[in-house]
């Protein structure tokens, strides 16, 4: 499929980062930004996702239980994101893998409940400075989309967006190269299109990882980047729109 016909996506990662009145700002700012033809998301901390009323743009939420309720202290489910208006859920972001153990199991789980839902998994893929310099990267991330694409059934899979997120990358100012990213991305694309050339032709696979407006245009110029997850970047409204502004 040709490019123009999958539309790009800018989603914002605030991780643990923002204010009541970043909020504001970014409801006055973005909304007001003329933004055609990118579909641009925020991810807020989960309790901000309320103060969203009346802004122009997509709510995401930066991660998801699997289960649909429970005595699952700490967890939120992705009924009560929908509830609070998000379109779009970060499954399997790094940090979460890394940080908190998650497994390409879980994340297909969790992956699997979002798309039941109706709501967009930006599931996220990547390899770390090990595996990239062992050469080994396509394994590892073969392994994290198998999972994926043998857990979910082909509608699940159809509502999937994919984030490749090489973790040498994120917030450390080492963005991959263009040309580095559009290598993954075509790889990701072939991978997927072993199962299903069309849900391949049709996916969109966003890059992450140290975006800023001044290389955002050269990253989502490439063949196979349909736009980008933003983390650092995402939280100055201007750098965010020029970066959707970029997509577009
Ligand atoms: P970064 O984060 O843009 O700050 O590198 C990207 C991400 O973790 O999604």
């Amino acid at each position: 499929m040709n490019k123009t016909l999958r539309k790009p996506i800018v989603a914002g990662n605030w991780k643990m980062n923002g204010s009541r009145s970043l909020v504001e700002e970014f409801c006055t700012t973005l909304s007001a930004a003329k933004l055609d033809n990118v579909e641009s998301v925020i991810c807020p901390p989960a309790p901000y996702l309320a103060l969203f009323t009346g802004s122009d743009f997509a709510l995401g939420g930066q991660d998801v239980s699997a289960l649909a309720n429970g005595a699952h202290t700490g967890d939120v489910s992705v009924n009560m994101l929908q509830e609070f208006g998000c379109q779009y859920v970060i499954v399997g972001h790094s940090e979460r893998r890394e940080d908190h153990g998650e497994s390409s199991k879980l994340v297909a789980e969790k992956a699997a409940a979002v798309a039941d839902a109706g709501l967009v998994p930006v599931v996220c893929v990547g390899e770390s400075l090990n595996e990239r310099e062992a050469g080994t990267y396509e394994a590892f991330i073969s392994a994290q989309l198998d999972a994926l694409l043998e857990g979910l059934n082909d509608q699940q899979l159809s509502a999937c967006v994919i984030a490749y997120e090489p973790i040498w990358a994120i917030g450390t100012g080492k963005t991959a190269s263009p040309e580095q990213a559009q290598a993954v991305h075509a790889f990701i694309r072939q991978h997927v299109a072993k199962k299903d050339q069309v849900l391949a032709s049709k996916m969109r696979i966003l890059y992450g990882g140290s975006v800023k407006p001044d290389n955002a245009h050269a990253l989502f110029g490439q063949d196979d980047v349909d736009g980008g997850l933003i983390g650092g970047a995402s939280l100055k409204v201007n750098d965010f729109i020029e970066i959707c502004q970029a997509a577009n």
